[in-house]
């Protein structure tokens, strides 16, 4: 069956962030002049998903606003001339058919996604995480339907973490699979495991094709770390699941640029990284930027 539908957890407390994320969720962070979940809506399009369903916490007004039409600000800039600007206003309205979802309380990541349940029906769907940024030269989810339609089963991405890093991260035991190195059957799953007894240095990162199954299996998943339902945590049930029941679960590696913006640095690695590389800032930046380090100790 093919994917149209992507689902983006937005409704995390943002704790490591605090206090910008007080009151604005993590993902409506501007990254340069975009919030970082437009960054992720346009790779969700981009793969050819178009429906897009955005779990929100409990300052869901920015982030439906921010998709929605804002005919006194367009009214203005349209008065004004400004067509730049005014395309800019339209684009994000226009880009995608946006729903919403609340999850009444913060339960986890796991817990997010069984929201999504009524809405994405008995159909594989996507799940990429709004604070988790892909560079665009860099797409990931179109290799990963691919191996979606080709098993049957669930596919998470991967990264090649620090062995120090793991315990940040879901980590995966795995195997190869024939014919590209970059491709993986999942035969575990552990979330935030310690140094010790991490079976890899493979870590989960927020992009998801998953088969619908994931959803019975997360209703019956009890909290696990954290006291949180863990996505980790249905994802290693389905693994041990034969296919003709939904399971399976495959890993393709991530070898592009990737921010977490829920990270403060690795926020601020973005807006430089990401404003270096951009036509109209770049120049300057990049200017500022080689006298600013020379004056650095
Ligand atoms: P994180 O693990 O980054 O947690 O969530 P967090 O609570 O948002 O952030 P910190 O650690 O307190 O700073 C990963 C993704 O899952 C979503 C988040 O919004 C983020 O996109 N999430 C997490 C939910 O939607 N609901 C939850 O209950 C938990």
């Amino acid at each position: 069956m093919t994917i149209r539908k992507a689902v983006i957890p937005a409704a995390g407390l943002g704790t490591r962030f605090l206090p910008a994320t007080k009151s604005t969720p993590k993902e409506m962070l501007p990254v340069v002049d975009k919030p970082a979940i437009q960054y992720v809506v346009e790779e969700a399009v981009a793969a050819g998903l178009e429906d897009v369903l955005m779990i929100t916490g409990r300052s869901k007004r920015t982030l439906a606003d921010h998709f929605d039409s804002v005919p006194e600000l367009e009214s203005a800039l349209e008065a004004k001339g400004d067509e730049k600007r005014l395309a800019e206003v339209r684009h994000s309205s226009d880009l995608a058919n946006v729903h919403f979802v609340r999850q009444g309380q913060p339960k986890g990541l796991g817990h997010a996604v069984l929201c999504a349940r009524h809405h994405v029906g008995d159909e594989p769907f996507a799940v990429l995480l709004g604070d988790d940024l892909i560079d665009e030269r860099d797409p990931i989810l179109p290799t990963m339907i691919e191996l979606q339609q080709r098993t049957g089963g669930s596919v998470v991405a991967l990264l090649e973490v620090d062995p120090e890093q793991v315990h940040l991260y879901g980590c995966a035991a795995v195997e190869p699979l024939e014919g590209d190195e970059d491709q993986v059957r999942i035969t575990g799953l552990v979330e935030k495991p310690d140094p010790a007894d991490a079976p890899s240095n493979l870590a989960v990162i927020g992009r998801y094709v998953l088969n619908p199954a994931v959803f019975a299996v997360l209703d019956e998943t009890a909290p696990g770390r954290g006291g949180e339902i863990q996505l980790t945590d249905a994802l290693a049930t389905l693994a041990d699941m034969p296919a003709e029941q939904g399971g399976g679960v495959y890993g393709v590696v991530f070898r592009g640029r990737r921010y977490d913006t829920g990270d403060r640095l690795d926020y601020l690695k973005a807006v430089v990284r990401i404003a270096s590389d951009r036509p109209d800032l770049g120049p300057d930046l990049r200017a500022w930027l080689t006298e600013y380090v020379k004056t650095l100790p």
